[in-house]
């Protein structure tokens, strides 16, 4: 019912259904910043970076309905995979959409061979949590530190 593909070209109806799509994700009042067509564009040509929307469902149009970030880096200790911004759009969730983006990307890790995918995720974000774990994910003992260069 949901297609999951690699959005590639920077599309202004993509942009602009990317932008309702991250303005659900922030947990503070502090809306998370809007993505400008210059940014997406730079986006989508990075190398080893990995948009992926899911559409859906059939006969909607097309509606983007939820999108999940992929990237890879080399370390000297071998290459790794980082999973970010998954977000469903809240009339779809409980539909599958969020295991679907996930699986893509495990799949494209494991074909690339990378050691493993992190992630993380707020402790609050309890669906998000039972996702990652049915995924078969395990929670890592770490500190996570972050310095904020700039609001
Ligand atoms: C987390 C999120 C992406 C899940 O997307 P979704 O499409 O609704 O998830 P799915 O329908 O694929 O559900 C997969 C699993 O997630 C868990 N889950 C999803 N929604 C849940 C809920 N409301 N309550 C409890 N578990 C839930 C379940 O384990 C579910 O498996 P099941 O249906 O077999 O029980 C979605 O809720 C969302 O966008 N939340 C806001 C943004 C967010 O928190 N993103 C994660 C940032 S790290």
């Amino acid at each position: 019912m949901f297609k999951i593909t690699q959005l590639r070209q920077a599309a202004p109806r993509a942009l602009k259904e990317i932008n309702s799509l991250i303005s659900k994700l922030s947990l503070s009042r502090i809306p998370p910043k809007r993505l400008t067509g210059g940014f997406y564009k730079k986006l989508l040509g990075q190398k080893d970076f990995f948009l992926f929307g899911a559409r859906g469902p059939h006969g909607s149009n097309d509606k983007l309905v939820g999108i999940l970030s992929i990237y890879f880096v080399r370390i000297p200790t071998g290459l790794i995979a980082c999973a970010e911004d998954l977000i469903v759009q809240e009339d779809y969730r409980r539909w599958g959409v969020g295991r679907l983006l996930m699986e893509k990307g495990i799949e494209m890790a494991r074909l690339r061979q990378a050691r493993h995918i992190s992630l993380r995720t707020n402790p609050k974000r309890v669906e998000a949590n039972r996702l990652y774990r049915s995924l078969g994910f395990k929670q890592m003992a770490a500190n996570f530190y972050r310095i904020n260069l700039f609001r």
